[in-house]
Formats: structure tokens, C-alpha cells, sequence
């Protein structure tokens, strides 16, 4: 455990030397989680620096495994995921423009989002999905999974369309959550950058 650990804050600790510094989180409430980011015409040294940054900002939030450009305010398709940060071999992806090409089956998964901390829901998604993306070095890669990864990219790429997971649930759920959504809107709201 505490290697795992000492392991983490390696990782966390590479990515922070990289970018310098980290984003602020864009928190619920804020309306640009509702945008919809526009595709990434061309990767330059700015999608290197966002990306840079936008992994220090997932590794320093403890329970971070994915994050969108969506949520640090940034309006482009740039996605960043590790699913595995434990693991101090597993790499990092990030997918420029990723795009759900096939998806198939369903699963209830329990999911949660750094923008709307401290609440988490069962969502129903497919299971399994076919993306295809561009590297930051503006290679084409395509990802087939029905595991975790599934289940994040699905969660990431809806962000950049501006949509949360807590918008899959159904009507009545949603009102169950009302209250605490508005205490973190309200918790959230209007904090200086
Ligand atoms: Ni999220």
C-alpha cells in the first residue's frame, strides 16, 4: 500500500515537474460544462501544453482517472485517461478527437466526476466500444474495450459534447439528487481562480 503510494505520488510528481502547474477543476454549476468542444484541427505545441497540464491536474486529484478539456474550461477535443494509476508502468493515454464508432451491450457501472464531487450514481451505458482518435503525435489509433476503459472514454467524450453522466439518469433520480446538487453548486460557485 505504502509503495503503491510512494509509486502514485512518483507519477503525480513527473507530471507536475512537465506541466509546471495544474488547472482549476471547472465545478457543477459552471456553465461551461454544458459547452460543446469543437475538433482539434491541427495538434501544435498548445494541445502538448494542454495536454501536459490537464494530466498533472487528473494525477493531483486523488481519485482522478480521466479527465476533458470540457472541465478545465479549455473548449477543444482533447481527452486525457489513466485507468490504472497505480501502476507506475501504466502509461497515460491522450486521444485528440475521439469518436465512438461502434458500441454494443449494456452495463450498470457506478460512476462519479471531479466536477461533481462527492456524488456518485449507477449509469446505464453500452458496455463495449469502438473509438477512434488521433495521438498527440497526430497518429491514428482506434480502441476497442468492454472493461473500465469502455466505460471512461464513454464518460470523457460525453464531456466534450457537454454532458454529464448525471444527465443519463432517469427523471426520479435526478430529483432524489436535487438537493445535493444544489449544495454543491452552491459550495462551488463563484470561487476565485
Ligand atoms: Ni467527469
Amino acid at each position: 500500500m505504502e509503495d503503491n503510494l510512494a509509486e502514485e505520488n512518483r507519477k503525480l510528481e513527473f507530471h507536475l515537474l512537465e506541466a509546471d502547474e495544474v488547472y482549476r477543476i471547472r465545478m457543477y454549476g459552471d456553465p461551461v460544462l454544458h459547452e460543446k468542444a469543437l475538433p482539434i484541427e491541427a495538434i501544435t505545441e498548445e494541445e502538448h501544453q494542454i495536454a501536459k497540464k490537464m494530466l498533472a491536474t487528473m494525477y493531483s486529484n486523488p481519485i482522478g482517472i480521466g479527465l476533458a478539456a470540457t472541465q478545465v474550461g479549455i473548449l477543444k477535443r482533447l481527452i486525457v485517461i489513466d485507468i490504472d494509476r497505480d501502476d507506475p508502468d501504466n502509461a497515460p493515454i491522450v486521444l485528440i478527437n475521439p469518436e465512438i464508432l461502434e458500441h454494443e451491450g449494456e452495463s450498470v457501472i457506478e460512476e462519479g466526476c471531479l466536477s461533481i464531487p462527492e456524488l456518485k450514481a449507477e449509469v446505464k451505458r453500452p458496455e463495449k466500444v469502438i473509438v477512434s482518435a488521433r495521438t498527440l503525435d497526430d497518429e491514428e489509433i482506434v480502441i476497442e474495450d468492454g472493461s473500465l476503459l469502455s466505460r471512461v472514454l464513454q464518460h470523457e467524450i460525453d464531456h466534450l459534447n457537454g454532458v454529464l453522466f448525471i444527465d443519463h439518469l432517469s427523471r426520479k433520480k435526478q430529483k432524489r439528487l436535487k438537493a445535493k446538487l444544489r449544495q454543491i453548486r452552491q459550495e462551488y460557485a463563484e470561487i476565485p481562480a
